[in-house]
């Protein structure tokens, strides 16, 4: 039998993303096991959600920290005592150092809800619908030192519909997200991909 691999998830809020991989992990019986959720805030919704699904719910305070390179060393310690596969950020709202993303070279994932390159950074939505875009989306991409600019893995869009609001147009990426981010990272566990040379390769199944 392979042998289970394990995941940290980092979150900071509601946890959405984080509940549909889960979800998804057990319902699909993934050769892999979420094995913590971290949060960077002690009043994460998040967690709650966790703790009733028994997975270790730990919090490490960015505010606890006096700059950002400590946060990040005492994070990696919390994350690495787990011995993650692949860790994953759903939610996780802190500008990681360059030194902790090259710690997870290959292995840090995250969810953006835009089209990458498309908006950056924060408030998407409202930035998507001043701009006039018709298609909007989510973006899974591989975590690099440039914030949200990370090798692409995959895309979903959804149509900007005249009678959108910045709230019914982020409905519709989330529900999005919530298909796609589950099944790169089930992908991932299962090595169909990897970040070569600073591109995504697909393997053949
Ligand atoms: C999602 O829109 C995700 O793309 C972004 O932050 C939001 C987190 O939502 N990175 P949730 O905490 O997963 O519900």
């Amino acid at each position: 039998m392979r042998a289970m691999k394990r995941i940290v998830i980092l979150i900071s809020g509601r946890g959405s993303n984080m509940a549909a991989l889960l979800q998804a992990a057990s319902a699909e019986q993934w050769p892999a096991q979420v094995v913590a959720v971290i949060s960077n805030q002690a009043n994460a919704a998040g967690l709650a959600t966790a703790s009733a699904a028994g997975i270790a719910a730990r919090v490490v305070e960015h505010v606890a920290y006096p700059d950002r390179a400590q946060f990040d060393q005492a994070l990696s310690a919390v994350i690495d005592a787990y011995a993650p596969d692949l860790v994953v950020l759903a939610g996780f709202l802190r500008i990681l150092t360059p030194e902790f993303v090259e710690h997870y070279h290959g292995r840090l994932l995250n969810i953006h809800p835009s089209l990458l390159p498309s908006f950056p950074g924060l408030d998407t939505h409202r930035r998507a619908l001043e701009a006039g875009v018709k298609v909007h989306g989510a973006t899974v991409h591989f975590v690099t030192p440039e914030l949200d600019h990370g090798p692409i893995i995959e895309q979903a869009t959804v149509p900007v519909l005249d009678t959108d609001t910045e709230d019914t147009l982020a409905s519709r990426v989330l529900e999005q997200e919530h298909v796609i981010y589950p099944r790169t990272v089930r992908e991932f566990i299962e090595g169909r991909y990897a970040l070569v040379a600073g591109r995504v390769v697909r393997h053949p199944v």
